[in-house]
């Protein structure tokens, strides 16, 4: 494994890429799985980047505790067999005498949604920035990408597309604790209080999802929610491809679906979502 703090194209072309921010988990482990599978098919290098990226943090405070933990990321990145690590500093991302914000389009399920979009003002345009340039950078033909943050993954799908990108975005299922709790870099940070406190997000999820009718899944998982004394920021049931709210909430619906919640859980942003499709348990 070769770790790199500098772009080399003749090293990284065409290699599938699991962009990260550190502090890696078993959430990653399986994105990391995913590219080294579909590498070694193709034929070319897997990459991981680690880099926390500033421009996507709403709060100074949130970006100045994201954990750090580098020795134990590169042994896992080691031991999952990943061949290259890119770890670039700041300026070789965001180089100061450098435009690199031409060419970003920001898509429409980046702003509409009313979901991370309006909690987390400019967020997506700090993702959109930081994926386009590393898929610039280490020149990926394929990148992987966790359902776990499904509006992130819906922003780079489109904005891929829109910027005609021959680069195919793999998603991968969203791995979680035994008790249900998706596992995030974030879950640092809580204690044994909010961890437990914590589980209620996706049990309510879960709730939600074998309810027929949108309007009475989102009811459930406010009040579940509730009465875990946890106060969402959104729960909701919404188009899984746009995520926008549906046409008609009180009816059956046969688009495909994602429930998902956004809470502050002992001072700690979590979010999750699960698909709903409840014509499959009709
Ligand atoms: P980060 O939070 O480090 O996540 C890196 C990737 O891991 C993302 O694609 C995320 O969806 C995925 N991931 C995180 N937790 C997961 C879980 N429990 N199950 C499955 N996948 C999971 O997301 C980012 O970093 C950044 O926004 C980034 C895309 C790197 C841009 O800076």
């Amino acid at each position: 494994m070769r770790v790199i703090e500098e772009p080399d194209l003749e090293l990284t072309a065409r290699c599938v890429l699991v962009p990260t921010m550190g502090a890696l988990h078993g959430g990653h482990g399986t994105l990391i799985e995913a590219a080294v599978r579909r590498a070694k098919i193709e034929g070319v290098p897997s990459a991981v980047s680690i880099f926390v990226n500033p421009k996507q943090f709403n709060e100074q405070a949130d970006f100045d505790r994201y954990p750090n933990r580098m020795a134990d990321d590169l042994a896992m990145c080691r031991d999952a067999g990943v061949d290259i690590v890119f770890n670039p500093a700041v300026e070789v991302v965001y180089p100061p005498d450098e435009d690199v914000t031409s060419g970003i389009v920001i898509p429409e399920i980046a702003t509409e949604p009313g979901l991370e979009d309006l909690y987390r003002p400019g967020h997506f345009a700090g993702v959109c920035q930081v994926v386009s340039r590393l898929f610039d950078l280490c020149g990926a033909s394929a990148a992987v990408f966790g359902e776990k943050d499904w509006q992130q993954l819906g922003c780079i799908r489109a904005m891929s597309k829109q910027q005609g990108r021959d680069l195919a975005i793999i998603p991968a299922q969203t791995v979680r604790e035994e008790s249900g709790l998706a596992m995030s870099s974030r879950n640092l940070n809580l204690s044994d209080e909010a961890r437990a406190q914590a589980v209620g997000i996706s049990r309510a999820l879960f709730a939600a999802s074998s309810v027929r009718i949108p309007e009475q899944g989102e009811s459930l998982m406010r009040e579940m929610l509730g009465s875990d004394g946890i106060e969402p920021e959104y729960a909701v049931i919404r188009d899984s491809e746009t995520l926008m709210p549906l046409a008609d909430m009180g009816r059956e619906t046969h688009v495909p679906c994602r429930a998902l919640i956004a809470a502050n859980v002992g001072g700690v942003r979590l979010i999750d979502n699960v698909p709903w499709t409840p014509t499959a348990y009709a």
